[in-house]
């Protein structure tokens, strides 16, 4: 008989304590926290599944590539290398490195988008959303009405409503379009893949109309190989090969290096257009760095360069779509509301389902991401009314999981401290928002506890 158990496809050879607290001591550090998990200190947490950004762990291929980092100002070979690795994969003409996804956001909108111009994307992910809108553009979410839906069942609950694009399109015009975007996977959806059968839509709409399609790839990797499983057509493709026919159709990417790279730090952002990605590279200059480093160090473009080609191998895929499944199939069994199906990087509970009884004005995400926390000593993060106010469309908790980081028994113990929390969660109470930033005021909000 076939072994069906899914492995972690590597061995451990150096390991981070982790440290236990008590529920006292986690409700003071809380309370200290003003009740926002940003603000906690990482050492008063056990399981840290705020994000899967820049967590993962290095392979010893890239550890060894970090010493082959080269330093130099200009020209340095670890560019070139972080060029050709990228070019392999993605295909696009110019590369220009930035210390991670946001700064190539800033880059692209600085450069492309006017004041009071429209941005459609599937769903803009918050820094994406906030950088556009810092330059007076103005982001329009268009996923499909499946997307919106937690518990709905739906392949692909990342495409872009193609119809309600073309409707924009046809409405507003090239001239107040200056670009389309893609998010592969789509993060604040839900982890949520685009079928290749949409990019080629999408694509095929915006060269109609002669308006850009860019990628916003941090996790590509990761919507290949849903294609790859849940695509027709596919079934036989290397990740690699689904990942350079999705990217040929489109013009560029911004990429967070941290995601799909499985660096700690590090991004870039792709064109295809001359005379974009000269504005683009000055800009750079004039913020980042020389467009040989873009705010890196050589080392860190060694890591990227070799990340980006171990994020698209078959065994790592396969064992990171299934332990994250692993997780939200087991919640979901015992009725935990989550976003179905499960995504690639991250388990989204909605927080609506979960506790009904707090209204939206009292942030259940972060009441229930609070709970999880002095339950257990999880972190994880609210994605809904906090973070996009009243542009938020669901409130979910993310668990994310950072890469090759925790073993099966640490999701075991999450999924422990998730259900004990499922038992009490009648009693879970709201929160008054008590400080703001005007941009994205998640990261430093303040909060007390409704009683
Ligand atoms: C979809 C998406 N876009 C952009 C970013 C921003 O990347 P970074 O955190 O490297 O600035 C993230 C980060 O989580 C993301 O998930």
């Amino acid at each position: 008989m076939p072994i069906k158990t899914i492995i972690e496809p590597f061995r451990i050879k150096s390991v981070e304590p982790i440290r236990w607290t008590t529920r006292d001591q986690r409700e003071q550090l809380l309370r200290a926290a003003h009740y926002n998990q940003f603000l906690l200190e990482a050492d008063d947490v056990l399981i840290d599944l705020l994000t899967d950004s820049g967590t993962g762990a290095m392979s010893t291929r890239q550890w060894g590539a970090v010493m082959e980092g080269d330093e130099s100002y200009a020209g340095s070979r670890s560019f070139i290398r972080f060029r050709d690795s990228i070019q392999d994969i993605y295909g696009y003409r110019h590369v220009i490195p930035t210390h991670q996804g946001r700064a190539a956001e800033r880059i692209l909108f600085s450069v492309m988008v006017k004041k009071g111009q429209i941005v459609p994307n599937n769903t803009h992910f918050d820094t994406t959303r906030a950088n556009l809108e810092y330059v007076g553009g103005v982001a329009l979410d268009l996923v499909i009405p499946e997307g919106r839906q937690p518990g709905l069942k739906h392949p692909f609950k990342g495409n872009m409503d193609v119809a309600a694009l073309q409707e924009v399109i046809g409405r507003e015009g090239k001239e107040k379009i200056p670009l389309v975007m893609l998010t592969v996977t789509n993060n604040s959806g839900g982890g949520q893949p685009v079928s290749m059968e949409n990019v080629r839509q999408v694509s095929t709409l915006c060269r109609k109309s002669g308006i850009p399609l860019y990628f916003d790839a941090c996790r590509f990797a990761e919507n290949a190989y849903f294609i790859k499983l849940r695509e027709s057509g596919y079934e036989s493709k290397t990740p690699k090969d689904i990942a350079r026919e999705m990217f040929a159709l489109g013009e560029g990417c911004t990429m967070s290096a941290k995601k799909d790279g499985l660096a700690n730090i590090g991004g870039f952002l792709c064109t295809n257009d001359d005379a974009l990605a000269h504005q683009e590279k000055n800009l750079l200059i004039l913020t980042e760095g020389f467009p040989t480093y873009g705010g890196l160090a050589g080392r860190d473009l060694e890591a990227v360069a070799v990340g980006l080609q171990e994020a698209l191998e078959e065994d790592y895929l396969k064992y990171r779509i299934a332990s994250t499944a692993y997780l939200g199939n087991h919640i979901s069994e015992f009725g935990v509301p989550i976003v179905q199906p499960p995504g690639g990087h991250a388990i989204y509970i909605d927080a609506r389902a979960f506790v009904p009884q707090i209204p939206l004005e009292q942030f259940p995400g972060v009441a229930l991401a609070n709970e999880l926390y002095l339950e257990g000593g999880i972190r994880s993060v609210e994605i809904g009314t906090l973070m996009f106010d009243k542009e938020a469309k669901m409130d979910l908790v993310r668990l994310a999981i950072p890469r090759r980081t925790y073993t099966q028994s640490h999701i075991d113990y999450v999924i422990e401290v998730i259900l004990e929390v499922w038992k009490k969660r009648e009693g879970i109470r709201g929160l008054k928002l008590t400080h703001e930033q005007r941009f994205l005021r998640h990261f430093t909000a303040r909060f007390e506890p409704i009683v």
